[in-house]
């Protein structure tokens, strides 16, 4: 079967990024901290395993598995801790580079998080060296995981932890030695094998990710770099145990076990790949054409909350529509929190979050920066009323739209999002 007829090696793979290197003197003026030529050539690796290999069985096994098998082959494609690259995944469709590279997103994926990875290993000393653009983005966090599936956190660096120098540059350093109070230095264990990076971009028309580079400045003579084969050994693993078992496992699963059209109480954990300095809150609706679900958002200490809405799958839609909006996209009532309305229709309210058609969809509403030990003040309520009702359960100062100022509103999102396309 095809499946097992993966024969390919990397050096196929190498080759074909060779023949496209005439492209890179023309990218180079690429000002995109995301565009870059490591970037282009795991875009383009991950492409080729992906095209190379049917994966029949785990295709069937979840609608899931398969509108997300590129993503996994996404996450498998820099796994090489001793040659260390640094790779935007859980990334919408784009073409770019001359390549037209598929979806990767899933398992509640952010649309304002760019997740960048750096594979590591405990044996290996690294240099990630990054730049702060002004402004930056509004939440940004380094999480060494033991799994990139699971995502268990086993060392954190907080953004507000990083200590950036005036000219905007930083380093971080990752080995085995203790932290013993340094700052920018994350300690990694024989369990860590991914560093897990978070720009949260708040206003996308105006922040830009940090550029990081990594550089691996032990010995790695003797080691040889990773097959093909193994990245597919990885992929298939990934799909099981990301999608199948985490994503819509073990996410979905929390996500079921509440009410439909509740959001469940807000908590802070580190495990299944949440932040020690995040909460989060899940839920599920059922939407009629002529319903709304309002919820009602308290901030609390957060530096950035976002309420997203994703499909029954884990995995956000649209982009480009108004699918979710974060604290600088939103707009507070008087008192300090946030109220929404997730609707199919367009009830002309500010804050909608539009479900792109959806009536059947899930939630993940989460708040960053928050301490990481203290219980905050975040909290959320929500409710269902018909859309002919909803002015009597909004607060009196609702910010609603005019038909024109709710496209320039999506426009912005449009180009906003679009400078993460630009190579
Ligand atoms: C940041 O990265 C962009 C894109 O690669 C590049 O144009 C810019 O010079 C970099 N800035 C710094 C300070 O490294
Ligand atoms: C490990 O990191 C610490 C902190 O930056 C540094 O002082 C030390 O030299 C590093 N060890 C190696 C072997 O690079
Ligand atoms: C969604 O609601 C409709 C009624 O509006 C119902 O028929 C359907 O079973 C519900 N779906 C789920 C998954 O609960
Ligand atoms: C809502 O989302 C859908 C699907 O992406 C899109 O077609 C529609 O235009 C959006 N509605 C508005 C008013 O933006
Ligand atoms: C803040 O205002 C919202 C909207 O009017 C309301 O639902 C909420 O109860 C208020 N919260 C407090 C703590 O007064």
């Amino acid at each position: 079967m095809e499946f097992f007829s993966f024969s390919r090696t990397l050096g196929s793979a190498l080759a074909l990024i060779a023949s496209l290197g005439p492209l890179a003197s023309a990218l180079s003026v690429s000002e995109n901290p995301l565009a870059t030529s490591d970037q282009r050539d795991l875009d383009a690796l991950a492409i080729e395993i992906y095209q190379d290999n049917s994966f029949p069985v785990l295709k069937a096994e979840a609608k899931a598995a398969y509108k997300t098998a590129h993503g996994s082959v996404q996450k498998a494609v820099n796994n090489d801790p001793y040659y260390p690259k640094v790779y935007w995944v859980d990334a919408g469709p784009r073409d770019w580079f001359n390549l037209e590279v598929p979806g990767g997103r899933y398992s509640y994926d952010n649309p304002d998080c760019i997740y960048r990875t750096i594979p590591i290993s405990s044996d290996v000393d690294y240099i990630v060296t990054g730049y702060r653009h002004t402004p930056g983005p509004t939440d940004v966090s380094f999480s060494l995981i033991s799994d990139p599936n699971s995502q268990n956190t086993v060392a954190y660096l907080a953004g507000s932890d990083l200590v950036i120098a005036s000219d905007g540059s930083y380093i971080i350093t990752i080995n085995s030695s203790a932290t013993d109070g340094r700052s920018n230095h994350i300690q990694s264990t024989s369990s860590a094998v991914q560093l897990l990076i978070r720009n949260n971009l708040g206003d996308w028309l105006s922040e830009t990710p940090d550029n990081i580079t990594v550089e691996a400045v032990s010995d790695v003579t003797g080691h040889d770099a990773i097959t093909s084969a193994q990245i597919l050994v990885d992929a298939k693993w990934n799909l099981q145990e990301s999608i199948v078992d985490y994503g819509v496992g073990a996410l979905g699963l929390k996500t079921s076990l509440y009410a439909v059209n509740t959001l469940s109480t807000p908590s802070q954990s580190s495990t299944l790949g949440t932040l020690t300095t995040q909460a989060s809150s899940f839920g599920h609706f059922n939407l009629t054409d002529d319903d709304a679900l309002v919820a009602t958002l308290t901030p609390g200490s957060a530096d950035y909350f976002v309420f997203p809405v994703t499909d029954p799958w884990l995995v956000t839609t649209d982009p480009a529509s108004q699918a979710s909006l974060n604290s600088k996209q939103s707009v507070a009532n008087d008192n300090g929190t946030y109220t929404f309305v997730v609707s199919v229709a367009d009830p002309g309210v500010y804050n909608w979050v539009n479900t792109t058609g959806l009536h059947e969809g899930t939630i993940m509403v989460r708040w960053q920066g928050l301490s990481s030990s203290s219980s905050d003040s975040v909290a959320i309520q929500a409710q269902t009323v018909a859309l002919s009702d909803l002015a009597s359960v909004l607060p009196s100062e609702t910010r609603y739209v005019t038909a024109q100022e709710r496209a320039v509103q999506l426009a912005d999102r449009v180009a906003g999002y679009a400078l993460r396309l630009e190579s």
